[in-house]
């Protein structure tokens, strides 16, 4: 019988990713499925896991560029540069976020290297797939977390507080597209007391947000449009719709104290939603807070990791919001990779074998070659 299928988990070496792809929880399941796991001296060390953490729960902890050697899949928050994965079986898996569009050299890499690199933000819409999601565990905390920085920046409060001393008003809270991170947006603003209203292009919402306790905010005049194309996700709009949707958000957008904007379209570039002028049209010391930064951007003049100041408005984005929440970000994350590897698991070989459904759809390298339909052509 051959040895244990050998899981490596390498440090993070992205500027500003605070994550780490396994927990000591993951790595007892791991074990538990008889995996050998392999960690990477300070692996955890952002998301507050030591290394004694990792070794309490049977994980092998390794010198730094060690933890690749032998490797059967190496798990990933982001995608290790392939020089780091040199020592790797021969086929070896590479699970983990792999950003195959901006990261197209990488992933020409991994194929050079004969590695199999698996996307897990490709992992299809289906009800079997949920417990495996990336991206909805990250845009969850992602919108949470979207909420408690604009919060932070702004000079007011976001409940109505009756004082001795007069009455402080609630914060108006608007949030555009309501996908995963806008729903939590939502929830989250409602928690700390503002007045949330909320907008998207998908119809479908409409409901999601009066059951949140907030205010649909819609396009009414343009018939025939639906906004949902392929799984779930947005479609872009027809010209017409734009521009009511804009007419539409001028007026709403000048009476918010708070903006939180999600929306993105799979592949694309991520819409505009808020102009200069809309921004000039709000109340000095109003916040807007963009979640899309990293994609292009659905703010006007929004920049990733700053605080931009126009017309007396904050606007405020981070390029990698799931990791300023690092430990539960982390925790999310370990547990869709081990729902993912565990549910492909086959006994009998002691190691993972994809379906022909799931291994299609994330599946970019294989046997040298780039494979991936939407990477060919
Ligand atoms: P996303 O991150 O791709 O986009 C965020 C939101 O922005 C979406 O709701 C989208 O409709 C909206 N948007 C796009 N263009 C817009 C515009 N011009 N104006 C306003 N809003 C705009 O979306 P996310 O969070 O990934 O969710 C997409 C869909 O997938 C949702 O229906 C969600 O419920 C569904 N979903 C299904 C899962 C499953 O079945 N396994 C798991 C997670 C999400």
């Amino acid at each position: 019988m051959a040895g244990a299928t050998t899981i490596a988990v390498l440090r993070e070496r992205a500027e500003g990713e605070t994550r780490v792809a396994a927990t000591p929880e993951t790595v007892k399941k791991f074990i538990a499925l008889g995996a050998v796991v392999r960690i990477e001296s300070g692996a955890g060390a952002t998301a507050s896991i030591g290394d004694d953490d990792y070794r309490a729960a049977g994980a092998e902890v390794v010198a730094e560029g060690a933890a690749a050697t032998g490797a059967d899949i190496v798990l990933g928050v982001q995608g290790p540069e392939a020089e780091l994965l040199a020592g790797a079986k021969p086929g070896a898996w590479v699970a983990a976020g792999l950003d195959p569009f901006r990261r197209r050299d990488r992933v020409d890499a991994y194929a050079a290297a004969g590695l199999e690199a698996l996307a897990m933000e490709f992992m299809p819409r289906i009800t079997r797939a949920q417990s495996m999601d990336i991206l909805s565990s990250q845009s969850n905390l992602a919108g949470y977390k979207a909420v408690l920085v604009a919060a932070d920046h702004y000079g007011r409060a976001f409940p109505m507080m009756m004082t001795a001393a007069g009455t402080v008003s609630a914060a108006k809270c608007f949030v555009m597209g309501v996908g995963v991170a806008g729903l939590q947006a939502i929830a989250t603003a409602r928690r700390l007391g503002a007045q949330v209203s909320a907008t998207d292009v998908r119809s479908a919402t409409r409901e999601q947000i009066q059951s949140l306790g907030a205010k649909p905010i819609f396009v009414e005049s343009v018939a025939g449009i639906e906004g949902e194309g392929a799984g779930g996700y947005a479609t872009e709009m027809s010209e017409e719709y734009q521009k009511a949707q804009a007419e539409l958000v001028s007026s709403h957008i000048a009476k918010q104290d708070i903006v939180i904007t999600t929306a993105l379209i799979p592949g694309r570039p991520a819409p505009r939603l808020v102009s200069d002028a809309q921004i000039a049209s709000m109340k000095p010391g109003s916040v807007i807070f963009d979640l899309a930064v990293a994609q292009g951007g659905n703010v006007e003049g929004s920049v990733a990791d700053q605080v931009v100041v126009k017309h007396g408005v904050k606007i405020v984005g981070y390029s990698n919001t799931p990791a300023h929440l690092p430990a539960d970000a982390s925790a999310l994350f370990s547990r869709n990779l081990y729902n993912f590897l565990s549910a492909f698991w086959d006994k009998g070989l002691g190691k993972p074998v994809l379906d022909e459904e799931i291994g299609t759809a994330i599946r970019l390298t294989q046997g040298g070659k780039v494979v991936h339909e939407r990477l060919l052509g």
